[in-house]
């Protein structure tokens, strides 16, 4: 089985030879971000717990080593299995460079604030598209009886929390928010009385963060919908195993990978549910989604069919999820028309499309829609990741190009996909890592 490269700070190429089908079957790895909060979520813990189904990608071995930086201990019993035990951690104090590695360190604040009362937590770093605030997270905490937690108490990049002690609240989130819905949670489980989370984010692994923390002892009900209650208890016993749920966005990838290559792929180990937003976008342009219990087939039924464009808008769930907005928006560049990719939860989350470009891509990008001119059939290019899952729209356009392309920056898609490379030539693609593209020479490792 091939090993996710776990030094961080390693840079590489991926080399794709396209215009091959895919065909056949895969099994979808547990979801990175309810990975990321689960893992977080153990902090709070006051015995061992071990998870199952835990994604090997970089961002999960980051998280790992921020909670082994706090004094946890994190056992590895196998590869998608691990044993954590909370309760060694000695520190409130995360603000190395590891921190600003991913976007979800910013769990640790709620984390430590619910464990130690004390959180000292430099500012999170993760893809860059556009500003990414943590206003409703530092508003959660005050209002649970945080000092420290107005923007302007920020000093220097580091968020200096305390609380003596945590209450619980009232609390509107002004906008849906994952982060802040998944760090209130954390903060508010060992909080003196009930806290509301009105407005909550509704995203499988807000579900998955509560499911867990239920099973090491806490008490809250309503995770999934608009209000979720949390009473706080004292202690969270833990001693229990928590499997980590099936990762939506990963299925999602390789569903439009499929159809971009006019494959026939079965995708495995995945909650139909959880995909409807994309299946039923990709009925509407023609494809064949055949649901199972935990499978979804992709297929059509006569390629010389035409694919019909559509217009798709994101939006929290159960809305389309915006981690699958650049896949998507190479799905549409397969359709016979024009369609339209309307981003309406970052600012700025097409980065990616001039790299598209140089692979024969028409689009035009206006503020925070993007006019997809088909059909394109992509053409071989070196081109760059911008972000994880830009990467990954850029793995679908050159597994359905013809010719060669060489995408830099590719650990950048290792951050989320587990064994990307061993998964797609499992369905006949033409992929390997290389350390240098013709154009750009020799890589440089990343500081
Ligand atoms: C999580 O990011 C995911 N990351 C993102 O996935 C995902 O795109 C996003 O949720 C939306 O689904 C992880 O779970 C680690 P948000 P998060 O708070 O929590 C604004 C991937 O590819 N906002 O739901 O940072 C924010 O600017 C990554 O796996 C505030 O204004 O997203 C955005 O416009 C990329 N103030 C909107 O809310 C805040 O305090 C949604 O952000 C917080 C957020």
């Amino acid at each position: 089985m091939e090993q996710t490269e776990t030094s961080v700070g390693k840079t590489y190429a991926y080399e794709i030879k396209g215009g091959v089908p895919l065909k056949g079957n895969i099994d979808i790895s547990g979801s990175k971000n309810a990975a990321l909060g689960v893992i977080a979520a153990s902090i709070m813990v006051d015995g061992v717990c071990t998870l199952e189904n835990v994604p090997d990608i970089l961002d999960v071995h980051v998280m790992f080593d921020l909670l082994r930086s706090l004094g946890a201990t994190v056992d590895a019993i196998d590869n998608h299995t691990y044993k954590i035990d909370p309760t060694t951690i000695n520190t409130y104090k995360a603000s190395g460079p590891l921190v600003s590695r991913i976007r979800a360190s910013y769990y640790l604040m709620g984390a430590l604030l619910g464990r130690c009362g004390k959180a000292s937590i430099r500012l999170p770093g993760g893809c860059n598209f556009g500003q990414r605030p943590i206003d409703l997270h530092l508003k959660a905490f005050q209002l649970m009886g945080a000092k420290g937690a107005r923007p302007s108490d920020i000093n220097s990049g580091i968020v200096n929390l305390e609380a003596d002690p945590l209450h619980g609240a009232r609390i509107y989130l002004d906008i849906v928010s994952v982060g802040a819905t998944i760090n209130a949670m954390l903060a508010a489980c060992k909080a003196q009385g009930q806290t509301e989370i009105i407005n909550a984010a509704k995203e499988p692994h807000i579900v998955d963060v509560a499911n867990f923390l239920n099973s090491m002892g806490a008490r809250i009900k309503g995770a999934g919908t608009d209000i979720i209650k949390i009473t706080g208890v004292p202690v969270l016993p833990g001693n229990f195993t928590y499997s980590i749920i099936p990762d939506q966005i990963e299925a999602g990838t390789y569903m439009i990978a499929a159809a971009v290559t006019d494959g026939d792929v079965t995708i495995h180990n995945l909650i139909p549910t959880h995909m409807e937003p994309l299946s039923a976008k990709m009925r509407e342009m023609g494809y064949i989604i055949e649901e199972g219990d935990e499978s979804i087939r992709v297929y059509r039924p006569d390629n010389s069919e035409e694919v019909y464009p559509t217009s798709v808008k994101t939006s929290p769930y159960p809305g389309f999820p915006t981690d699958l907005q650049p896949q998507t928006v190479v799905l549409l560049c397969s359709a016979d028309g024009q369609s339209r990719m309307h981003e309406n939860v970052w600012q700025n989350r097409f980065q990616y499309v001039p790299e598209l470009a140089k692979m024969g891509a028409n689009i035009n990008v206006y503020e925070r829609i993007a006019w997809v001119n088909g059909k394109t059939s992509f053409r071989g290019a070196t081109v760059e990741a911008t972000d994880l899952r830009a990467g990954a729209a850029l793995v679908c356009a050159a597994l359905e190009a013809s010719g060669t392309t060489y995408i830099m920056n590719a650990q950048r898609i290792d951050r989320g996909y587990e064994h990307i490379v061993q998964k797609l030539t499992d369905l006949g693609a033409t992929i390997c890592r290389v350390n240098h593209t013709p154009e750009y020479g020799e890589e440089d490792t990343e500081a």
